[in-house]
């Protein structure tokens, strides 16, 4: 199958049809789909009912830089993958999503302490810099072999509350690794020869999760009639102040983008916390905390939106290529290198938000959780098969989505052989 077409109706299918549409737009073979299917310790069935696309892991069609994607995402809450779909469906109408990002560049921090004279030791580390970055890039010449390696190096001056402190950076391009093993390991190894030249004691030696020289970027149009005409686009801009205005807002505001953001980075065996360490640091940066995309009306009263994280996801190492549903789950997005994986997961984080602000600024999320929710109830009240919808369904109407009610529901349904 070309990976261009558009993939429409994803959702109506069931189980059978949908995995065949991956396994072809992916070129799984018979053992990979195999895998999908069973490594999940839900039944897969079971799962079809609870969330959207279940393909044992839910893909979602985005159009990224005309490109068509399907990007597998793990969640537990329901409605995510919906709203992803719904929203990269609506992007489609001006194009979907345009992506860029920075080199993979990581920072290593190397922490020296009771220095007496920190700014001297400071210009010390810039005078030793070709020395410092020749060490570290001893550690892994399969990096270097690959155009990798450490770039240039840092030092500030940092006032604590136990008084001042050098900080020593090392600035490496990790290639299509997320580099914190990588980085790591080249921290310890400078540290003695840090110590000989400043007179410090080196202490921490680590990565930094705030990776901003490792920012992916994503923008999209949305038009305003698709997106319900310009009072819903001017209710998601007063959405959007309200969180550039209030934290409270804004951590909810963010950990909406972040649902779509993590359940990517999960799917392909990528480190959340530190995506989730790094995104909230760089909300922070400068002293307030804002929220990570932006939303603005352009001349033609379309709603745009637009998004730089940090992103520090890798392809090889870590669970990316050990864990099998993980490797899947990489083969499937079909990303040629980490920058394009932290684009794509980029994307996604817009979508949610896009998504989320576009539901609460009408009809509330409630109404859509509230459905999906009653399925949930409806399998823990014992519903199978078509009974789960029918279940469902009726405790909506009736407003009570319940276990309890959902068994009475369940009765009736029985006693009247449906
Ligand atoms: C729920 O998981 C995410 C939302 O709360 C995000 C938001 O409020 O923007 C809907």
């Amino acid at each position: 199958m070309e990976r261009t077409s558009q993939i429409s109706g994803f959702y109506k299918l069931d189980l059978n049809g949908r995995l065949n549409i991956v396994k072809a737009f992916a070129n799984l073979t018979d053992e990979e789909v195999e895998q999908l299917t069973s490594t999940t310790s839900l039944k897969m069935d079971l799962a079809d009912k609870m969330i959207e696309n279940v393909i044992g892991i839910m893909p979602v069609p985005l159009l990224i830089n005309g490109r068509d994607y399907l990007i597998p995402m793990a969640i537990e809450e329901p409605s995510v993958v919906a709203a992803a779909s719904n929203a990269a469906k609506m992007a489609r109408v001006k194009g979907g999503f345009f992506t860029s990002s920075t080199e993979p560049v990581m920072i290593a921090q190397i922490q020296v302490t009771r220095l007496s004279d920190p700014h001297r030791a400071r210009i010390e580390v810039f005078r030793r810099g070709d020395e410092i970055l020749q060490l570290a890039n001893q550690q892994d010449p399969f990096l270097i072999s690959l155009g990798g390696g450490a770039r240039s190096v840092g030092a500030r001056v940092i006032p604590t509350s136990r008084g001042e402190m050098l900080v020593v950076e090392l600035y490496v391009d990790c290639k299509d690794a997320m580099g914190a093993n990588v980085v790591n390991t080249m921290a310890e190894a400078v540290a003695g020869y840090i110590e000989e030249i400043t007179g410090g004691v080196v202490l921490l030696r680590i990565v930094s999760n705030l990776a901003t020289l490792r920012l992916a970027r994503a923008s999209a149009v949305f038009d305003r009639e698709t997106v319900g005409g310009e009072q819903v686009v001017d209710s998601i801009l007063d959405a959007y102040a309200f969180a550039e205005a209030d934290p409270y807002r804004c951590a909810t505001h963010n950990k909406g983008v972040m649902n779509g953001i993590t359940a990517v980075v999960l799917a392909t065996g990528n480190d959340t916390r530190a995506i989730e360490a790094g995104a909230h640091a760089y909300a922070a940066i400068g002293g307030k905390y804002h929220p990570l995309t932006k939303w603005e009306k352009n001349s033609d009263g379309d709603l745009v939106g637009s998004i730089e994280v940090p992103m520090a996801v890798g392809l090889v190492g870590g669970a990316t290529k050990s864990n099998p549903i993980a490797k899947i789950c990489t083969k499937i997005i079909g990303a040629k290198n980490s920058r394009e994986l932290g684009e794509v997961i980029a994307a996604v984080g817009l979508a949610q938000n896009f998504a989320a602000l576009r539901a609460l600024a009408t009809e509330g999320i409630q109404k859509g959780h509230m459905k999906l929710h009653a399925r949930n109830i409806a399998i823990m009240a014992g519903a199978t098969g078509k009974l789960i919808d029918k279940v469902a369904t009726k405790m909506v109407e009736e407003k009570k989505v319940r276990v309890d009610r959902a068994k009475e529901i369940l009765d009736e349904l029985r006693e009247q052989g449906k």
